[in-house]
């Protein structure tokens, strides 16, 4: 049996790429400044009850200000790529762009162009997530994802995106977890805009799948030599008992959760197994939408924190089932948001994932734990996060040594930042953050991937604490 419960970077090869995830409305702050305008995030977080802290991203990090010692210590950290979202609103303000009567922010592309050219100049790829979930205010105004024109504005910003970056940065990643925002958005109301209605699903959820796809081939026709990919959210799904009933439940879980934004990505259309999906073929789509849903993207981000196990359940409409939670089967591996730590998940997803004939490389795109952190003597020890990244990650490495196509990780997530609706409270960051003073201080789990990444030879398994 091989043992993987020692590795060091050389495990897993010289073109494994490492690095760290983030998006701009989680932590730029500067949501007033240079042009940009709102988007529904910041509107949402204005309204009351909508952030259980009562917290706004206003601030948040202030990496649009300290992006540059920021990005310092990103380097010390020793990640080779950093994954970053561009704000649609700070490049265009109107959400459309001058070919459909809007304006274009010069400024807003200038911080970008910055932060760009100090990645570069630092050593750090760049890899740019076109949109992970803050939609401008003024295209919500317009009706949102249910308006199909939203698939032209998208593809206008991806075309704008492009022209101004694409000779510099290759790595091109176009929407961040379909899923989460077009539920937790349009449907259950937990994430921006908060609206809540199942009519709007469906025109949600194909606009979102037709934009992917559009997104990448923008991408293809302005970036030469792009390595374009798109994210999902995933999860392994386990039956609760081994009846039928729960067995099945499964199954539409898995559909909904895993298999609904890649299947007709990779031209396999909306999967059978959740018959709500037909109403998108027969009410929504158009002649000739569902060849428009097919891209060939060169790789794939998962986005994997945890296993969900699932029953049966007449409450439900639609899925006709629920989640048992890590607490009601007394789990007690839990991070701050509720989540089970479970790494062999890890593999699973990767596994799952590869057996799709169309998929020709996985990237971990985000993995990481939020645990609650104390700062003693200017140090945070944070164990649990680093078993957590330790642990997943050497079934990422059992995955690849066992064939499968995954050729990176990137930790979610670098600075601790505003989790959306949770506000600041749960911390997932390998660097601590102060949030009133911004101080920064590199946690174990950080020191942890400094090692790691800096010596050819660490065994990781030999420095929990450091
Ligand atoms: C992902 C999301 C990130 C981050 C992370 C931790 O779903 O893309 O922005 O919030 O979860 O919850």
């Amino acid at each position: 049996m091989t043992d993987y419960s020692t590795f060091g970077r050389h495990s897993f090869g010289p073109d494994f790429i490492w690095g760290t995830a983030t998006a701009a409305y989680q932590i730029e702050g500067a949501v007033d400044r240079d042009g940009r305008s709102p988007s529904v995030w910041d509107t949402f977080s204005h309204q009351k009850g909508k952030i259980k802290t009562g917290e706004t991203a206003d601030s948040a990090c202030e990496f649009y200000d300290r992006y540059e010692s920021d990005l310092l210590l990103h380097k010390e950290l020793g990640f080779d790529s950093f994954r970053f979202s561009l704000s649609w609103s700070r490049i265009l303000p109107d959400g459309v762009g001058p070919s459909q009567g809007g304006r274009l922010n010069e400024a807003g592309l200038a911080f970008y162009d910055r932060l760009i050219d100090h990645c570069l100049a630092l050593g750090i790829t760049p890899w740019i997530t076109l949109y992970h979930w803050d939609l401008p205010q003024a295209l919500e105004t317009k009706g949102g994802w249910p308006n199909r024109s939203i698939v032209n504005w998208f593809s206008e910003f991806a075309d704008v995106c492009t022209k101004a970056f694409g000779h510099k940065v290759k790595h091109w990643i176009i929407l961040n977890e379909p899923l989460a925002f077009s539920v937790l958005g349009y449907f259950t109301g937990q994430h921006a805009p908060g609206r809540r209605s199942f009519r709007n699903l469906l025109p949600v959820i194909h606009h979102t799948a037709l934009a992917q796809a559009e997104g990448g081939r923008v991408v293809r026709r302005n970036v030469s030599g792009a390595h374009v990919g798109t994210t999902f959210s995933c999860s392994p799904i386990d039956p609760f008992t081994s009846s039928t009933r729960d067995q099945a439940a499964a199954v539409r879980v898995d559909a909904l959760l895993n298999r609904l934004f890649i299947e007709p990505s990779l031209g396999l259309g909306y999967p059978k197994e959740l018959s709500f999906l037909a109403g998108i073929t027969k009410k929504v789509a158009k002649p000739g939408d569902m060849e428009q849903l097919a891209f060939n993207f060169d790789f794939i981000g998962l986005q994997h924190y945890f296993r969900a196990v699932v029953e049966g359940s007449y409450f439900i409409p639609y899925l006709w089932a629920s989640q048992v939670s890590p607490l009601q089967r007394n789990v007690q591996t839990i991070t701050e948001m509720g989540w089970e730590v479970y790494p062999e998940s890890m593999y699973r997803v990767i596994q799952q994932f590869s057996q799709y004939e169309g998929i020709k490389k996985i990237y971990i795109t985000e993995s990481g734990a939020a645990f609650f952190d104390t700062v003693q003597q200017g140090a945070v020890n944070d164990v649990a996060r680093l078993d957590y990244h330790r642990n997943y990650l050497q079934q990422v490495l059992r995955a690849k040594r066992d064939g499968f196509a995954v050729d990176g990780y990137f930790a979610w997530t670098f600075l601790d930042n505003f989790e959306w609706a949770e506000g600041y409270r749960p911390r997932f960051g390998l660097v601590h953050v102060d949030f009133r003073t911004q101080q920064r201080i590199i946690k174990a789990s950080g020191r942890w991937f400094q090692q790691l990444l800096s010596n050819e030879h660490q065994l990781a398994n030999l420095t929990s604490t450091v």
